[in-house]
């Protein structure tokens, strides 16, 4: 019991509405040292550092996976989110049931969360690729002593698994992304799940958008902020709305599944004020929790291209999400001559 109300004790800075960033560090350190206490394992070896390679991208290492927490804001703002969507949910006639997609060793985002609700209100499905993780995972939910929880734990393929129709998850968690949704598997994860349940489930980010973005010019890339990007165009949307709009009909085929092509055009008026490229990443975690540009490694901008000075003429960018070993946002850039 001690244990429940030291983990209640440290991570309730997340919970303080104003961001006070040193009682946050000294927080999130805390809160990292009660779980590798708990976990008692070195991560750090060979098996804890390697990445699972899927054909639709990859799994994270359980040592890369344990350090997410260290992303302050990132933590901070799921963690918030996943509460307010709990409670907007909850309700006295039947338990919840979140499902969530790629806990790591420690199932960070939902801990904090467990133990500030009542056991009978709330079941819980943990589900993790990574076998390493999802050993840890399970020595750290014994160790908790969370019998009395209605806790599932499921070592499995998220972008395969498939929800019991009985037993449908009413709020879905999947932090399994990096910057411009490159390389780790949300999109699969997301279509797949959300391909299961009914329209009012909630996921979480309830929406992540990427768009060709614009630097401004004589920012030296060790300033740049959030103000110094200009966002020109949204180019790809991972949300229920934007996978499975109200008004469709069939339902789409996951494994075939293509993304829209989109074409950004700036002319050459505009361009003159910025001097690069970007892709920008920004995550709705739940209604306002939001994950602003540069707040957080995942939303940090992805460099794309330098805008030559005296252009002739406009820039045309031609993207289309894809997945694959290595998804990512695909581009291509054509200068004028
Ligand atoms: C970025 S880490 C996040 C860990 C933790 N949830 C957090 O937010 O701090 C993503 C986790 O998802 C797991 N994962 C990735 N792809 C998965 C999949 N297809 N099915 C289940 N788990 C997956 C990884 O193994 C890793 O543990």
């Amino acid at each position: 019991m001690g244990l429940h109300k030291e983990i209640i004790r440290v991570t309730s800075a997340y919970f303080d509405d104003e961001i006070d960033s040193l009682k946050l560090s000294k927080a999130s350190k805390e809160y990292r040292i009660i779980l590798e206490g708990i976990c008692g394992t070195n991560m750090n070896i060979e098996d804890g550092r390697i990445d699972i390679e899927l054909d639709n991208g990859k799994a994270l290492g359980t040592y890369w996976a344990a350090l997410c927490l260290d992303d302050l804001i990132r933590t901070r703002k799921f963690i918030r989110g996943i509460n307010k969507a709990i409670k907007d949910k909850i309700n006295s006639k039947k338990p919840l049931h979140i499902l969530y997609a790629g806990t790591g060793p420690f199932a960070t985002l939902i801990l904090p969360l467990i133990f500030r609700y009542s056991k009978q209100n709330i079941k819980y499905t943990l589900l993790e690729i990574n076998p390493f993780s999802f050993q840890l995972l399970k020595n750290v939910i014994s160790k908790l002593k969370l019998d009395a929880y209605d806790i599932t734990l499921v070592n499995n393929d998220a972008t395969k698994y498939k929800i019991d129709s009985k037993n449908e998850p009413d709020i879905i968690i999947s932090e399994t992304m990096q910057t411009a949704l490159a390389k780790e598997q949300q999109v699969p994860i997301f279509l797949n799940l959300m391909s299961q349940v009914k329209k009012d489930s909630i996921f979480i980010p309830e929406k992540i958008a990427l768009s060709i973005g614009l630097v401004k010019k004589g920012t030296s890339i060790n300033e740049l902020q959030a103000k110094h990007y200009y966002k020109e165009k949204k180019v790809f949307e991972v949300s229920k709305e934007s996978m499975f709009p109200a008004n469709q009909t069939e339902r789409v085929t996951i494994k075939k599944i293509t993304f829209e092509k989109k074409q950004t055009v700036i002319k050459k008026e505009k361009l003159a004020k910025y001097n690069q490229l970007v892709i920008i990443t920004e995550i709705q975690v739940y209604k306002d929790e939001k994950i602003h540009i540069s707040e957080s490694g995942l939303t940090t901008p992805i460099f794309i291209q330098d805008i030559p000075d005296n252009l002739s003429g406009s820039i045309i960018i031609d993207t289309q999400y894809k997945i694959s070993s290595n998804p990512k946002l695909e581009y291509k850039i054509t200068l004028p001559n």
